[in-house]
């Protein structure tokens, strides 16, 4: 299945705030481009317009699948979820008082995602055993790691092939953010997904990345490869502390 996001000239915002100015990118299949950018800059905006959640006032979101092009402006949520687009949101977003096999089932509402949805808790649990172990414990008495990896199961739930994972570090101890990149790295090459992050931790989001692209300000100031963003006097300033 080819499949490809474009995302050209994306201005978006809340009500009389600006939040993405000419915002330009593209993912190819299989690929994972790290959207990096310090608090405020607008990565969580871009997501939502992605997922159908903000509307953008210009500009254009394509997702390309099989030779097919669909305009996700014009598109709702549920929509966009039934193209094959799923989100991790920024701090997980469980149900903390239901379990982690009730929030796995939440991450299945779509009649599309219903019909496969004995296989697709099959997939997460053998994604991730721990949920299977745990899948009577009450989300919100697991371990930060943990809950980073039932908000990424849920997700799964709707067998995406684009993943968008909104700052999936945050809140989480260093290793433990090192354990979630490597899972979604582990992920990506086992089920062939495509992924867009955001991060603002730049040294784990370039361990998995392919490209990158940093936003400031709402602006796409630089993308590149892993080797050029470490070149990049931007990046030195920003993230190296030289
Ligand atoms: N619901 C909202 N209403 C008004 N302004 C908002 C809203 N959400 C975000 N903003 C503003 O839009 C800008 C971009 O915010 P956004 O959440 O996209 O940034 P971010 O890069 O994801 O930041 P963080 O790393 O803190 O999550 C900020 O100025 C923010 O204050
Ligand atoms: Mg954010």
């Amino acid at each position: 299945m080819a499949l490809s996001l474009e995302i050209r000239g994306l201005d978006a915002g809340y009500g009389a705030v600006r939040a993405l100015h000419g915002v330009s990118l593209s993912i190819g299949e299989k690929e994972t481009v790290a959207l990096l950018g310090t608090n405020g800059n607008g990565k969580s905006t871009l997501m939502k317009c992605v997922m159908g959640m903000v509307r953008p006032s210009r500009g254009d979101i394509v997702l390309n699948l099989d030779g097919q092009a669909f305009d996700l402006k014009t598109l709702s949520t549920e929509a966009i979820v039934d193209l094959g687009v799923a989100m991790v949101p920024e701090g997980r977003r469980l149900f903390p008082r239901l379990t982690v096999e009730e929030n796995l089932l939440l991450g299945a509402y779509r009649r599309a995602s219903r019909r496969q949805l004995g296989r697709n808790l099959e997939f997460c649990y053998e994604a991730f055993p721990v949920l299977k172990e745990r899948r009577r414990q009450l989300a919100g008495s697991m371990s930060g790691g943990q809950q980073q990896m039932l908000a990424i199961a849920r997700a799964l739930m709707s067998a995406p092939k684009l993943l968008l994972v909104d700052e999936p570090s945050v809140g989480l101890a260093p290793i433990l953010v090192s354990h979630t990149i490597t899972k979604i790295k582990e992920l990506k090459e086992e089920y062939g997904l495509t992924v867009l992050m955001a991060e603002q931790n730049f040294h784990q989001a370039i361990r998995i990345a392919d490209r990158g692209s940093i936003i400031v300000h709402g602006e796409i100031v630089f993308s590149g490869t892993v080797s050029e963003l470490e070149k990049n006097e931007l990046v030195k300033s920003y993230y190296l502390g030289t």
